[in-house]
């Protein structure tokens, strides 16, 4: 069983320039709700009760839109438009917050999720990566896996090549449909990648991460990369990746923003 997830939400957002200036990308509205929103739901439909958003300085307006707005509430009601409060969700689960002092990374970023996971396998969903999907939620995907296998499992998807050298693409032997044992992984390889499968922001990792973690000096970008640490984790332990049914928007990629967006149209709630 997982219960708690992480939710890295404290990078600059530096694709999306320049409205993420003072709009952070997981604020981005996808329907009437932002990009956030519909990735913390998938983490409570997946079982999930406990969630860790790490933001940055810049990022209160994510504390916010969680929160209740007593004057808002108390205006809809005095105007008689407690439907529109029904709208108005703020998700049933517990969210705790944390902040990223510096920007060094998404590594970095799980690492202070340490202490508020303890010694129990956890979830770790990146906002930028929407999943629609028909039936089963993206995460519980991965956790059903998790159940089988007890080991730490990565979400994937298969990407055309030359979108490969955006994300960490993995090597692996497939040991049922759909379900890959891992040799290797590449943070977004330049050329030469290993396969045509990326990691899709969506993972189940047992607490040795963190090992591996507090032993990174920065990779790829002078970042500190989960991906390096997966590396490391791979070397000592059975870690596994699992192509994700549904369909993957990065809204980092403008293109695929604007695709979601498209399809999504008038209608958010049949998310
Ligand atoms: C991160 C990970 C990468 C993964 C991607 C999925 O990259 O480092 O391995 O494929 O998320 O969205 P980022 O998008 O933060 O550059």
């Amino acid at each position: 069983m997982i219960r708690k997830a992480i939710i890295p939400a404290a990078g600059y957002g530096t694709r999306s320039l320049p409205i993420t200036k003072v709009i952070p990308k997981e604020m981005f509205p996808v329907g009437v709700k932002p990009a956030i929103h519909y990735v913390v739901d998938e983490a409570f439909r997946s079982g999930v009760d406990q969630i860790l958003i790490v933001v940055s300085k810049r990022k209160n307006l994510i504390v916010d839109y969680f929160d209740h707005s007593l004057e808002l509430e108390a205006f809809l009601e005095r105007e008689n438009k407690q439907h529109l409060l029904d709208q108005y969700t703020i998700p049933d689960g517990e969210i705790y917050y944390t902040r990223q002092p510096y920007a060094k990374g998404l590594g970095d970023a799980i690492r202070i999720g340490e202490k508020f996971i303890g010694d129990e396998p956890f979830a770790v969903l990146l906002p930028d990566d929407i999943i629609l999907e028909k039936g089963t939620p993206g995460l519980k995907q991965l956790i059903d896996d998790y159940t089988r296998f007890r080991s730490s499992i990565i979400g994937l998807n298969k990407v055309e090549p030359h979108l490969l050298s955006s994300y960490g693409v993995v090597k692996g032997t497939e040991i049922e449909a759909g379900t890959y044992k891992l040799d290797d992984i590449v943070e977004k390889p330049k050329q030469n990648p290993p396969s045509n499968l990326a990691v899709l922001g969506r993972y189940i990792f047992t607490p040795a991460i963190f090992r591996h973690l507090a032993k990174l000096t920065p990779g790829a970008g002078g970042e500190i990369q989960l991906t390096d640490a997966i590396k490391s984790l791979l070397k000592s332990e059975k870690c596994l990746g699992k192509i994700i049914a549904g369909q993957r928007f990065d809204i980092g990629s403008n293109k695929e923003y604007i695709k979601l967006q498209n399809l999504i149209g008038n209608s958010p709630a049949s998310l």
